[in-house]
């Protein structure tokens, strides 16, 4: 018999549309019922991959069954490649194949990739129907299931059409990440940095000082860290959930991390490697640009290399890095806003930033 237990919940409050975080061991197998609890019920879809499938369908799909829902698996191939419209129109075919009306809600069973194409499916079959999100990679678990993001990529870039769109819940089962490659868990692991330099110098200097124990994946370090991350991500959406200001901070590292992801064609690096180098690189522009003291950028990179993250820029041409940097959608009359540290806990969002410092930086 399995053992499961909620350790902790976080709610993210957005008015009728808040929603709770969900943090255990083992708790996957409650997914059904809490869904059941929240009023769902009927046929449900679990959207999953080929690789997550035959680790965690089953539990979700008898949690489910237990609980009186009628589920559906919808396996997609695994790969930030597949999260595109023809894909998403692959799962609207199948959803009104079944005839999927507008109670019947979905399940994003994965990491990233399917949590972000399986929100966007929601938010947009019959104009939005409820989705419910199982995270199990720690990107997924600290960052992406929770705020309603959602998209696919298109061919000229990434994450380019979607919608906010928030779920139910977040069932964030810690346990799942016991089967999850280590260079994924690591790719996490930047984003959780991530949250201790916009947001909480005490828990990056937590950070510091529980580099083994994170390394070692101890259940209560794991648990902890998880839980702060999303702490600090449902206070900074519940804030500003459509990103008109304070939520551009949870781009720090993505401005350069994205260019580095799109001119190595997304196959050099993962998505929270890249950020690495990006958060590196802002942290040494902040501090070349007078913003913040050497002693940021030197703690930033120390904990990042650290916890095996990459910190170098990869020999790209630096013009080329800026001409990408430019298409950022989050640019603003042109000019990209950079964000940059101003001491392990502040961040500010600005479009004054010197490209002749960049450039220097980025060498
Ligand atoms: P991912 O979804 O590709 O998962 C990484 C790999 O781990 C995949 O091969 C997956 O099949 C596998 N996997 C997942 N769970 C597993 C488990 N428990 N055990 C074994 N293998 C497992 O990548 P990701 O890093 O989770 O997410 C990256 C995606 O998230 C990108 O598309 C990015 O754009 C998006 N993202 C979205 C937001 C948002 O706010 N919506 C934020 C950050 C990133
Ligand atoms: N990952 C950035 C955001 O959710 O806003």
């Amino acid at each position: 018999m399995t053992t499961s237990m909620i350790l902790e919940k976080v709610r993210v409050e957005l008015g009728e549309r808040s929603y709770d975080i969900e943090i255990g061991t083992g708790n996957i197998v409650t997914v059904g019922a809490r869904m059941k609890a929240l009023g769902l019920k009927g046929r449900a879809g679990i959207v999953t991959n080929d690789t997550v499938a035959p680790l965690y369908a089953r539990a979700v799909t008898d949690s489910l069954t237990d609980a009186g829902f009628e589920p559906v698996l919808l396996v997609i191939p695994d790969g930030e490649e597949y999260k595109t419209l023809p894909w998403a129109s692959h799962l609207f075919d199948r959803l009104l194949a079944m005839r999927f009306d507008r109670n019947c809600p979905l399940v994003a069973l994965g990491g990233g990739v399917i949590g972000d194409i399986t929100g966007f499916v929601a938010a947009t079959y019959m104009r939005g129907i409820p989705f419910v999100q199982v995270p199990t990679t720690l990107l997924s678990q600290v960052d992406s299931s929770v705020g309603g993001k959602t998209g696919v990529n298109h061919p000229l870039g990434k994450n380019m059409l979607g919608a906010f769109y928030q779920p139910e819940f977040v069932c964030t089962d810690v346990a799942t990440l016991g089967t999850l490659p280590e260079a994924e868990y690591l790719s996490g692991m930047a984003e959780v940095v991530k949250y201790g330099v916009i947001y909480d110098g005490e828990f990056f200097k937590w950070l510091e000082d529980n580099r083994t124990a994170i390394l070692k994946k101890e259940p209560d370090a794991v648990a902890r860290m998880i839980k702060r991350s999303c702490e600090i991500k449902a206070l900074v959406v519940g804030q500003d959930e459509r990103e008109s200001g304070l939520r551009a901070i949870l781009n720090y590292g993505h401005t350069v991390g994205h260019a580095v992801e799109s001119l190595t064609n997304y196959t050099g690096y993962r998505h929270g490697e890249a950020v690495s180098i990006g958060m590196v690189v802002a942290a040494r522009l902040a501090h070349k640009s007078g913003l913040c003291g050497r002693e940021v950028e030197a703690r930033v990179e120390a904990l990042l290399a650290g916890l095996g993250l990459p910190v170098k820029m990869p020999a790209l041409p630096p013009a080329g890095v800026l001409a990408a940097i430019a298409i950022d959608k989050k640019s603003e009359g042109g000019k990209v806003k950079f964000v940059l540290p101003t001491k392990i806990g502040e961040v500010v969002i600005t479009k004054e930033w010197d490209e002749s410092v960049l450039l220097e930086v980025l060498k």
